[in-house]
């Protein structure tokens, strides 16, 4: 099985441990000699209530939560969020936003369908390719939350931790560095990802809930679909089974590898060993500023930009799949989460050297 994988390096949907697929398709037939799989059973049942609890457990350890926060295994993906947030929380109200790309801009668009979204910063003039510093952020004073996207998935851009919030809780899209390093939790008032780049399949998005902002989440006349009292606590709905069923394996293989402080680790080093190869002359360059740069998408292009489709036609000729940057901006793009292995890292430096080579 190992040797027809591809150098996978999709934005997502995205590469999975390889542990974690073989583990789940010796047990997709039968699982656990109940003789039926796990996606054929109900999820009230015995087996799936074990599931969901051990994934539960899982990342309140990996994530260091104490009991203050909830956890929803939800469908919609990060999109749903952009709305439910401020259907929430700033109904008729105002939110602070840090807009740092296309995904922060769709959140902002759905919180002022709800409220007032006040943007403390953009990038927007430099078409999005850093990140602000706290003293550049200009909040409302009024805000009941500030919301940031952690990484900017299109843009190659990363927030190094924390944005300073004005004394509020954060609310982070976090889908597409979600798990990739250790976070200061507590910070956080609501934190989300669509499971599909860091966590496991599309269809599942994982939502963290600190107990103090959920107080204040709406109650009067709300849809019970939207509303986050209603959700926590109970499985309201069906949840997506087989998303949580693979995202608690992919918590057990983050634990197996020393947990988040590992992944960040090994994260930095793949990305430094690409990111060396990029500024290695001006045959490529990257997009993003140093100090902002994603240790998740490493967004580039070449010099010469009529090489660029060449470049992505040989790499998938070569095994090196999902090199092409966002349809937006163009430009190439590797996406090198948690699962993608170091060896992949490699093999697409070489690659890169090599046509270097063969067309500077
Ligand atoms: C940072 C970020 N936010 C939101 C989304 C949209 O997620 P979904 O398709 O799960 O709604 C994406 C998708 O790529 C993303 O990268």
């Amino acid at each position: 099985m190992n040797s027809k994988r591809a150098h996978n390096f999709s934005a997502g949907p995205a590469v999975l441990p390889l542990e974690v697929l073989q583990k789940a398709r010796e047990e997709l037939v039968d699982y656990r000699g109940t003789g039926s799989s796990l996606i054929e059973m109900s999820h009230r049942g015995p087996e799936y209530t074990e599931v969901d609890r051990q994934a539960r457990e899982r990342l309140s350890r990996v994530l260091g939560m104490s009991d203050d926060f909830e956890i929803l295994f939800y469908q919609g993906g990060a999109s749903l969020q952009f709305a439910m947030i401020p259907y929430n929380f700033n109904y008729g109200k105002t939110a602070d936003y840090i807009n740092t790309g296309t995904w922060s801009k769709k959140a902002i668009k759905e919180a002022k369908v709800f409220g007032d979204a006040h943007v403390a910063f953009t990038s927007e003039d430099t078409n999005f390719s850093r990140v602000p510093g706290d003293e550049e952020l200009k909040f409302s004073g009024k805000g009941e939350y500030v919301h940031f996207t952690s990484n900017n998935t299109i843009f190659g851009t990363q927030f190094r931790k924390e944005p300073a919030s004005d004394g509020l809780l954060l609310a982070c899209d976090a889908s597409s560095d979600f798990l990739s390093r250790p976070l200061d939790i507590n910070r956080y008032g609501v934190l989300y990802a669509g499971a599909q780049k860091n966590a496991g399949p599309a269809g599942l998005t994982i939502v963290i809930l600190h107990k103090e902002l959920l107080a204040k989440a709406r109650t009067e006349n709300v849809a019970s679909m939207l509303s986050y009292p209603v959700q926590v606590g109970t499985l309201f709905n069906t949840p997506p089974v087989f998303g949580v069923y693979i995202f608690n394996y992919v918590l057990e293989w983050i634990e197996s590898k020393g947990g988040l402080e590992a992944m960040d680790k090994l994260n930095q080093e793949k990305a430094a060993i690409l990111y060396d190869e990029v500024a290695r002359d001006d045959f490529f360059y990257g997009t993003a500023e140093k100090e902002s740069r994603s240790l998740m998408n490493v967004t580039f292009r070449l010099k010469d930009e009529g090489l660029e489709k060449t470049f992505i036609e040989e790499a998938k000729k070569a095994g090196m799949s999902g090199l092409k940057g966002h349809r937006s901006v163009g430009g190439c793009r590797a996406s090198i989460y948690n699962a993608c292995p170091r060896e992949s890292v490699e093999a697409l430096v070489s690659f890169m050297r090599e046509f270097r080579r063969k067309h500077g």
